[in-house]
């Protein structure tokens, strides 16, 4: 039986990546991996859009260098779940542009900032010019599907934030969207520390979009989640995460991929789900991580008031 809410899933197509950005711990993945097209297959066959509310296709790696990229593609347009694609940028070529718009309803490139010694330490490996010219092809070619920013909330990145916002919006880009926290990874990335309230506040005062609203249903649904759960982990229990490998992983901030819960080739979403409702915290991955306890009653309710607002704006 299905549970009584809905989730999203975060799918990895591949664990391989071509940056080496600081605030990313994908050297914890010992061995990088890439999904066979029956692991992504059969995972399509599992996504129901009674069990699921959006799918997104991103993990550690970076899903443009998936070798078998096209047929990725393909293998989901018609699926009835919502997909969202987040990628680095630096391969979005105008055949891949072609091939996506309105395969996937959103597509969110990742970017750190305008200032090229900023955007080489933050992305480094990437050329940030191509880059650019990338996003700028996007949004021109896509007909049908939405082009989105996310910006990055390391702290180099945001004395340069009002001008990268300006070249943005002057591209005609206006979902930029920024994390309120630097997620520490399950506690793998020690070294970055920056305040919600300061994020938060930036988010506020330049308009732009909170991710943290975008893993969440509904009121109502999200209410069922803490229900239904025993640890009461909103960011563990709203997502599951399907690794290269199609393991489902306990948490999306399993960095290092040590804590399988099951496999797409033998488990469903709802049974996988069903087990992960009776699992504790596990204190090697969660006793560190400063998402934990990240949603408290007032949290909630603070995200509840968010989203009412949000959809008010846009019926109004
Ligand atoms: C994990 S990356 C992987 C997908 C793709 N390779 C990319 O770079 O967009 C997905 C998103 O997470 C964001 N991100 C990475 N590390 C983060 C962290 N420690 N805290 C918050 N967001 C982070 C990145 O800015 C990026 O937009
Ligand atoms: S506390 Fe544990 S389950 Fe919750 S987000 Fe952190 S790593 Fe995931």
């Amino acid at each position: 039986m299905s549970a009584n809410y809905r989730i999203a899933v975060n799918v990895e197509w591949t664990s391989k990546c071509n940056a080496l950005c600081p605030m990313c711990p994908r050297d914890a993945i010992r061995r990088p991996e890439v999904m066979p097209i029956e692991t992504w297959r059969k995972t399509l066959e599992r996504l129901s859009p009674a069990e699921v509310f959006r799918v997104v296709l991103a993990g550690y790696g970076e899903v443009t260098t998936h070798p078998r990229f096209a047929e990725f593609v393909e293998a989901m347009r018609d699926h009835p779940v919502r997909f969202d694609m987040v990628s680095n940028g630096h391969l979005l070529d105008p055949e891949k542009i072609a091939r996506l718009d309105g395969v996937i309803d959103l597509l969110i490139v990742s970017f750190s900032s305008v200032d090229p010694e900023v955007y080489g330490r933050v992305h480094a490996n990437l050329n940030q010019q191509r880059v650019m010219e990338n996003i700028k092809r996007a949004q021109e070619m896509f007909r049908h599907t939405k082009l989105g920013i996310s910006l990055t909330p390391m702290p180099e990145c945001l004395p340069s934030l009002p001008d990268t916002i300006g070249w943005l919006r002057a591209q005609g880009i206006d979902l930029l969207t920024m994390s309120p926290t630097l997620y520490n990874r399950g506690g793998s990335l020690k070294e970055y520390e920056l305040a919600s309230n300061e994020l938060r506040r930036l988010i506020s005062v330049h308009g732009l979009h909170s991710q943290e609203l975008d893993f969440i249903p509904g009121v109502g649904e999200i209410y069922r989640q803490w229900r239904s759960n025993r640890f009461k982990c909103v960011p563990r229990n709203v997502d599951l995460f399907v690794a290269a490998n199609g393991d489902y992983l306990y948490c999306y901030n399993d960095a290092a991929h040590r804590n399988a819960i099951g496999n797409v080739m033998t488990d469903s979403i709802a049974q996988t789900i069903r087990r992960r409702e009776d699992m504790a915290a596990i204190d090697s991955l969660c006793g560190p991580c400063n998402m934990r306890d990240r949603y408290g009653p007032v949290e909630l309710l603070r995200v509840g008031m968010n989203m009412a607002g949000a959809r008010l704006r846009r019926t109004s």
